[in-house]
């Protein structure tokens, strides 16, 4: 378990000296803003320009008609997924919210006013509406390169044989991400060289879209990200605004610069598809699982698959025999979704975890032993031994902490006054990702070092832990050693997204360290006797050594099932005549193997399990059905949780030693705190109220409508 070393970018970022994207500023920049279509389909007629291009200000319009041919490119460079929508490219409209035109200018503001100025003419078409009408979708070619549809057992037999059967329909709404800082990007050009700041989680990965895109060779482009207002999967991938920008500063011959608003983040990076989660389980009498079929819907757009593993955790978590996991997708004039925290898992775990609660009430069970009597001794899917599980004691130390001994069982028992009280409790589970990343370390004859490595910090804390890992190796004390990131022109390293950044970039960060010490010591072996770092250096008219790390093998995943778990448990207090919910106590641990620092992953849990209790009582992005238009694109109408929402949140991360998935032993956190939350928070407004809600978000009206039970 690491120490709480506090973030080493904590004072620049308070005190404003860290450079953002959107805080960029280079000389003649110039602003650029994004035109949106507003049909959700059709074909462009007319784009009248005279009046935004005799605006104050305005250096030059992009439309289909100007913009040069470019070439198709997934926008998640040899990834699982992206959106494979070249910008400006036909009159063809796909979505409401579709670029259809870039409006370049001086000042922001007026590329502001112009932009409202261009009249965009489109012939409507009939569009495929939502999700919500229900109709059959097909299956994905694939989620993240695994297969859609898996089957083990027999479940329809099963099912029809079990001693009790619940069968469930559970759905989530469409969520958007929200961080902070939108979308941005700045470009500018230098004769044929490009120099791009992006908010991104992948800086080689924007690079290479670029270069693809645009048929740049990647010498010559470089894209630099060292600060990142937070993202949760919103800048995983290449967006078209960031290829417009591109365009945009080679239009007009300057440094452009083009910032999202807050309604553009509804529309312009993705979003979490919404689910319809068809559920069912089979059990015998005294609550072993006999069979598990989990069918998700979810959307995707006309012009692009993408699908999440919203049932992938339900193959796993239990020792089922029976069980059917099956996704399809529906093509509908919306943008392409994408990954957003824990893509599958966060909803799929509220169906599974609900389903589970119910299973527990059905059968008079308390619902952690139902979980320890199906608990799973190996991956049941794949059949391999899991690297490490700590389940068994995340739900053990979580029960302890948040006293569950003193839960009463029957739903409605428990009261603060007037106020009805619920404890919920669900599982958590999120797969150990990790990829080839490469780092160099400098230490020089000062005694201090710098760590580098082209990976990204999203809030979460890579800065430090960089400097962590490597001050740890060479045995200095952390504030002796800077890190740099964020930067192609350094080693590269992979997409900061499934969790997988602490399991990719540390490794690679311990060996380029080793590397100096090994080097330190065969200098040291010449001479005889015990010299500090500094004095082997100087003594050999070093200025400094440098250890590089090639890319260290990405552990045993074909020998293991690696996973991190954890338990999430809640407590809401309910006004029964307002039917006002708040999550008034909040229990995570997690086991997620070697912690390397517990200020900053106690840190992503938190923020977890915040997003969690969004999930469960406020975040739904509302698209209306006839027109496929969000209804209201803004932050007073999509909810996120407040200071005022969120109770005392107690983390805790049990000890765990994991020898297979990497060199360090790390599993990754950032995913694995939102998994379970949302069923969790249900299921303990299902114990405080006898109202069982199967639909996200959980609010007072859907509460007074629902019926018990
Ligand atoms: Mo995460 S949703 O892979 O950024």
């Amino acid at each position: 378990m690491g120490p709480s070393a506090t973030r080493v970018d904590g004072q620049v970022k308070v005190s404003g000296a860290a450079t953002y994207t959107t805080d960029v500023v280079l000389p003649q920049q110039v602003h650029a803003v994004v035109v949106q279509a507003t049909v959700a389909t059709g074909r462009i007629r007319h784009i009248e320009l005279a009046a935004s291009l005799a605006a104050p200000g305005v250096l030059g319009v992009l439309t289909h008609h100007n913009t040069p041919a470019l070439e198709e490119v997934a926008t998640f460079p040899q990834g699982p997924a992206g959106q494979r929508m070249a910008p400006l490219q036909s009159d063809v409209v796909y979505f409401d919210g579709q670029p259809v035109a870039v409006v370049i200018a001086e000042t922001r503001l007026q590329a502001v006013h112009a932009a409202e100025l261009v009249q965009v003419d489109i012939q409507p078409g009939s569009h495929a509406p939502s999700l919500w009408t229900d109709r059959p979708g097909a299956a994905p070619l694939s989620i993240f390169g695994e297969s859609p549809d898996s089957v083990r057992g027999n479940p329809d037999a099963a099912l029809a044989a079990a001693e009790v059967r619940l069968e469930r329909r559970y759905s989530t709404p469409t969520e958007h991400h929200h961080p902070l800082e939108p979308g941005a990007t700045v470009a500018c050009w230098d004769g044929d060289s490009l120099t791009v700041y992006d908010s991104t989680q992948w800086i080689f990965g924007v690079r290479e879209a670029l270069c693809v895109t645009l048929g740049l060779s990647q010498d010559r482009v470089r894209v630099q990200s060292p600060f990142v207002g937070g993202a949760f999967g919103s800048k995983g991938m290449v967006w078209p605004h960031v290829v417009l920008t591109v365009l945009a500063a080679r239009h007009v011959g300057r440094p452009v610069k083009l910032t999202l608003d807050r309604g553009q983040m509804f529309t312009l990076l993705g979003y979490r598809s919404p689910t319809i989660q068809r559920l069912s389980l089979g059990a015998t009498a005294s609550g072993t699982l006999t069979a598990l079929v989990h069918d998700t819907t979810q959307q995707t757009s006309m012009f692009q698959e993408f699908a999440a593993g919203v049932g992938f955790m339900s193959r796993s978590l239990y020792v089922c025999p029976n069980v059917a996991v099956r996704h399809r997708v529906l093509p509908i004039n919306a943008p392409t979704p994408t990954v957003m925290r824990a893509p599958g898992e966060a909803v799929g775990s509220f169906a599974l975890e609900t389903a589970m609660d119910e299973l527990a009430v059905t059968l008079s069970v308390d619902p952690i032993q139902l979980r320890l009597r199906n608990h799973a001794e190996i991956d049941p899917h794949s059949g391999m031994p899991w690297s490490s599980n700590a389940l068994r004691e995340c739900y053990l130390l979580g029960a302890d902490r948040f006293g569950w001994d003193a839960r009463s069982a029957a739903p409605g028992s428990m009261r603060d006054g007037h106020l009805q009280l619920g404890w919920g409790v669900a599982s958590a589970t999120y797969a150990v990702n990790s990829e080839p990343a490469n780092a160099w370390v400098r230490l020089r004859a000062d005694g201090t070092a710098t760590v580098a490595c082209g990976t990204q910090d999203l809030g979460t804390g890579t800065y430090t832990t960089m400097a962590q890992i490597a001050a740890e190796a060479l045995g200095l004390p952390v504030d002796h050693v800077s890190a740099e990131l964020g930067d192609t022109e350094l080693p590269r390293a992979p997409h900061s997204g499934g969790s997988q950044t602490a399991a990719s970039v540390l490794p690679a960060v311990w060996s380029a360290a080793q590397s100096v010490i090994a080097q330190l010591n065969s200098l040291a072996q010449m001479s005889a006797a015990r010299e500090s770092p500094n004095a082997i250096l100087r003594r050999h008219g070093l200025a400094q050594i440098e250890g590089r790390s090639s890319t260290p093998s990405p552990g045993a995943a074909n020998r293991f099932a690696m996973q991190s778990f954890g338990a999430q448990f809640a407590e809401v207090a309910v006004d029964p005549d307002l039917a006002q919910v708040r999550v008034t106590r909040f229990v995570g641990v997690f086991g997620a193997g070697r912690i390397v620092n517990q200020t900053t992953a106690r840190s992503q849990m938190i923020g977890g399990i915040v997003g969690g209790i969004g999930m469960a009582l406020l975040e739904r992005t509302v698209t209306d059905p006839r027109s496929g238009r969000v209804v209201s694109p803004n932050l007073s109408a999509y909810l996120v949780p407040t200071q005022a929402d969120i109770p005392a949140i107690d983390v805790s991360f049990v000890e765990e030693v994991d020898p297979h998935v990497n060199s360090l032993g790390i599993k990754g956190v950032a995913e694995l705190g939102i998994v379970g939350v949302a069923a969790a928070i249900g299921n303990a407004i299902f114990h405080a109220t006898g109202r069982r809600i199967r639909d996200l978000p959980i609010t007072c009206d859907t509460l007074l409508g629902a019926t018990h039970g």
